[in-house]
């Protein structure tokens, strides 16, 4: 544990990955692939979130998984076959990108056994985790790097303590696909008091517009919570409904965010993450971008 001069408020160290979701949306891709195994042009969409934690200086990082997810810890280990053929080949530049994953962070893994919802998923994580504050990542979401969200929920959390939410505005209408919070300003302009959080709430009953997106920093009490915690929207212990406990008590702050999130939990999301991506990558951009405007003034 890092001394951050506060007894009370110890650093956040630990990163925990929720991956144990069956990926339905993508259907058949997901059947035998886990669904954080499907690329962003050419990257899996959990390497992102992985690095994303350790940019955040998280490189201590719980996986939560379950069946058919062995590709991912695959991912992040060494991959000795191919890095001995791409060495003989004098492939550096491959290599590198190779290694790359397995040197990122200290990886570990629980499964989660049951799929009962992203609550009971962090519980998983209770035993790994002990009594130390921890970043949740939901690898749905992705944040740009150039706009490093988590770095200030972890500054939040170590001036104030107890747990902190980040939070999107949108459209009223997409409200209900999210978690949804009622808030009241701080001192702080991008910090507020949660006071209320809904799980997916039903449309024109949302407290605000203002929905939690997919990075927590959690004070360890929380598990405590979650243990009493009774299934929820969609039959499932949700972390909302733990966490609304925390704000009743006043021990939950929210980060408003306005930088570039990225969603890629359904089809359509994913497709415009990716040419998102592509479009500002370049080594692909000078090619693609030229070839998709034309692609898209050919159509109909
Ligand atoms: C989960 C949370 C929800 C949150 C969302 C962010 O929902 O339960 O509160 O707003 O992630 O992506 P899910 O996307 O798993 O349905």
């Amino acid at each position: 544990m890092v001394d951050t001069g506060d007894a009370r408020t110890p650093a956040v160290t630990k990163a925990v990955v929720p991956a144990a979701g069956l990926g339905t949306r993508f259907l058949p891709a997901t059947k035998a692939t886990p669904k954080e195994m499907l690329p962003v042009v050419d990257k899996p969409a959990i390497q992102y979130v992985v690095e994303e934690a350790v940019a955040a200086g998280l490189d201590d990082v719980l996986l939560i998984t379950g069946r058919s997810k062995r590709s991912i810890e695959d991912h992040f280990d060494r991959a000795y076959e191919l890095e001995e053929a791409l060495a003989t080949k004098e492939d550096w530049d491959k290599l590198a990108l190779v290694r790359e994953s397995s040197e990122l962070a200290i990886m570990h893994y629980v499964r989660q056994g049951d799929p009962k919802g992203l609550g009971h998923a962090v519980l998983c994580a209770a035993q790994h985790v002990g009594s130390e504050p921890f970043a949740v990542l939901l690898g749905d979401d992705l944040i740009d790097s150039r706009d490093p969200l988590l770095t200030r929920m972890i500054d939040v959390r170590d001036q104030f303590g107890g747990s902190v939410v980040a939070l999107m505005e949108v459209d009223p209408e997409e409200v209900s696909l999210y978690g949804c919070a009622a808030i009241a300003p701080t001192a702080d302009d991008d910090v507020v008091m949660v006071t209320d959080l809904v799980e997916k709430p039903v449309p024109g009953s949302a407290p605000s517009r203002w929905i939690v997106i997919g990075r927590y920093v959690c004070d360890s009490a929380v598990f405590g919570v979650l243990r009493e915690t009774q299934p929820g929207r969609g039959g499932e212990i949700q972390l909302t409904d733990a966490l609304k406990v925390l704000a009743a008590k006043g021990e939950l702050r929210g980060v408003l965010f306005h930088g570039r999130r990225y969603d890629t939990g359904n089809k359509l999301d994913y497709l415009r993450t990716m040419v998102m991506f592509a479009t500002q990558r370049p080594d692909l951009s000078s090619e693609f971008i030229p070839w998709l405007r034309k692609y898209l003034e050919g159509m109909p």
